[in-house]
């Protein structure tokens, strides 16, 4: 059984990311193990302080997820040209535990236009030395007007763009 972790860099309810994720989830075949991550909004300000081998528990529950799983994706929006900083800051803890270290990661930006987001993360991700799959890296971009009001994407280029994304990296893991 495979496991992959996805994490949407969006809180919000109702958000975009999130509903792409699910749409993702429901191509994973019943042997994969696909589990959306809820707990970003209960992650702690990075402390390097704290930034050890027993680090507050929810930095803790976030790298055995990690751990475990045999692939991460990563879909989120961009906020003020950056990063989503609750996304950032999940990143800064886990530089120290090398818990990405060649971990299979796509990568995607849905967002209104996120190429900053975008360009940034890549940074990000490979400062944490992940193994991300080029196929796999995808901006979305006026991500709204390709969602209809259920959370479905309604964009068939966007649909099929995504089909292909998830078929490769679960090729990848
Ligand atoms: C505070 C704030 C700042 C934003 N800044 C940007 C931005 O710099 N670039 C961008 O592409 N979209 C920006 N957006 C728009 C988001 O991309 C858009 O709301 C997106 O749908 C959010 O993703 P979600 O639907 O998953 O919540 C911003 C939205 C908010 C609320």
């Amino acid at each position: 059984m495979k496991k992959i972790l996805a994490i949407s860099g969006s809180l919000r309810w109702g958000s975009s990311n999130h509903s792409i994720l699910q749409f993702l989830g429901s191509m994973a075949p019943a042997d994969v193990e696909y589990t959306i991550y809820n707990g970003l909004s209960q992650i702690p300000a990075f402390d390097p302080g704290l930034d050890n081998d027993c680090p507050p528990a929810p930095v803790a529950s976030l790298r055995k997820l990690l751990t475990e799983a045999d692939g991460l994706i990563i879909c989120t929006p961009e906020y003020a040209f950056g990063v989503p900083g609750s996304l950032k800051n999940a990143l800064d803890w886990l530089v120290s535990s090398s818990t990405l270290v060649d971990k299979p990661v796509a990568l995607i930006t849905a967002s209104s236009a996120g190429e900053y987001a975008h360009a940034s993360l890549l940074l990000t991700l490979g400062a944490l030395t992940a193994n991300v799959i080029p196929e796999t890296t995808l901006l979305i971009q006026f991500i709204r007007s390709k969602m209809d009001s259920e959370g479905n994407v309604k964009d068939e280029e966007t649909a099929k763009k995504l089909q292909e994304t998830i078929a490769v990296f679960l090729k990848a893991v």
